[in-house]
């Protein structure tokens, strides 16, 4: 028999965390689920809205670098499993400000695994405790054309101060696995795209803009790839890996669907030009600018997805055109999520970056 858990989920307002929090309590509704999140200009209080009348969840507004509110959390809950998703998650963002991307990321993943080591130190190490890292392929690099996707053995070569933060939190996360046997374990995804998204990531942005008359920002010559994944075969993923999974792990999870952005943009202006009835500006093509590439930019992302595959028999279910037209109905159906998003902080942003 299945034994119950009691998780804290970090990030849970976020776009993938929601995600998580709402598949995992569908599948164990008896489990209890404690969401602390900082709710940052990415978390939104609206995602988990739903739940706040179930039993077993709670809402705890928190920064994970507050090393006394999750001690107390740990204990206080009788926490077993930490899901740790809180980041700041934007390239763009990580290279207009990355202090806080170096905070959060690096020395919140450090207060936070040093709570849950004295946690499950103090109970004397139960074998069923669990700390899982949700992490990025960005801390590869960048691949060239004909090179192989990238392997859970490819060495790291983070090239943003995003991705740079993030490989930082995966190697604390492994050192603790090594250093004391915490019973951690490392997924690496690609792409993620589907509801609740903030409208700053590719995807949402380009709906939102085609929906306003504003201009679509395609960086560069619009040829970068990306490894598309929806976001609900990767919350199954990292469910799987959690239930299943052998301390110390780390498991590539991707879409083994590779696009370029240009592809997407078009494709999305498309879906649009045929969903919706009077847009400000048709064709929604007509739209598309391309702007000054980002720095850095990396080239070429894809994930091999085997090891996860083979262990689990785990596989992305959603094919690429059915999730962008399910994801482009969602930001059409929900203008009332995303539209308080649009702030005069997130137009100051936007300006900064696209001067548009
Ligand atoms: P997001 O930006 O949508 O959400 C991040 C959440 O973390 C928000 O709710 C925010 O309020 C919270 N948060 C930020 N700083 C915090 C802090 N100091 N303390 C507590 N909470 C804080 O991010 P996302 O896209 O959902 O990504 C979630 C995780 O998955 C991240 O770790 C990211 O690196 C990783 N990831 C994302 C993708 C993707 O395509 N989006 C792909 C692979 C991995
Ligand atoms: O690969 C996983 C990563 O995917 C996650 O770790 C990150 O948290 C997540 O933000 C995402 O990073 P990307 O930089 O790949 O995602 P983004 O949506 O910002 O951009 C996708 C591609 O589209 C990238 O090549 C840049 C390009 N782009 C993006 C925006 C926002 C544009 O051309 N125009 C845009 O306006």
């Amino acid at each position: 028999m299945r034994r119950s858990r009691r998780l804290l989920i970090t990030g849970g307002s976020g776009f993938i965390g929601a995600n998580f929090v709402h598949h995992w309590h569908r599948q164990y509704p008896d489990d209890l689920i404690v969401v602390l999140d900082a709710l940052t200009y990415a978390g939104n209080r609206a995602n988990l809205a739903d739940l706040d009348t179930e039993p077993t969840f709670r809402f705890v507004p928190g920064n994970i670098c507050d090393a006394d509110l999750i001690t107390q959390l740990f204990e206080t809950e009788q926490i077993d499993t930490a899901v740790h998703f809180a980041a700041e998650s934007h390239v763009d963002r990580s290279i207009l400000g990355p202090s806080v991307f170096v905070q959060t990321n690096v020395v919140g993943t450090f207060t936070l695994l040093e709570a849950f080591r004295q946690h499950w130190e103090n109970q004397d190490k139960p074998e069923a405790f669990r700390f899982l890292h949700v992490s990025t392929d960005e801390v590869f690099g960048s691949l060239r054309p004909n090179q192989p996707a990238f392997s859970e053995t490819t060495p790291y070569a983070p090239n943003s101060p995003y991705s740079a933060s993030k490989a930082g939190s995966d190697h604390l996360v492994r050192a603790y696995f090594h250093t004391y046997g915490l019973p951690t374990l490392i997924t690496n995804c690609s792409n993620n795209y589907g509801p609740y998204q903030f409208p700053e990531k590719l995807i949402p942005l380009m709906c939102v803009n085609t929906l306003l008359g504003k201009p679509l920002p395609v960086y560069g010559d619009g040829q970068n790839i990306r490894d598309w994944l929806h976001v609900e075969d990767h919350c199954r993923a990292i469910a799987i890996v959690l239930e299943q999974a052998s301390p110390g792990e780390t498991y590539n999870i991707g879409g083994d669907n590779q696009v370029k952005n240009i592809d997407i943009v078009e494709q999305l202006c498309d879906l649009m030009d045929t969903l919706v009835e009077q847009l400000p500006v048709q064709p929604a093509r007509n739209l598309i600018t391309f702007v000054t590439d980002r720095p850095g930019h990396d080239r070429r992302y894809a994930m091999n997805i085997e090891k996860i595959q083979r262990h689990f028999g785990w596989s992305p279910q959603y094919d690429f055109a059915t999730g962008l037209k399910q994801t482009v109905e969602w930001y059409l159906s929900h203008q009332t999520w995303w539209q308080p998003l649009l702030s005069p902080q997130y137009q100051t942003f936007y300006k900064a970056l696209y001067g548009l």
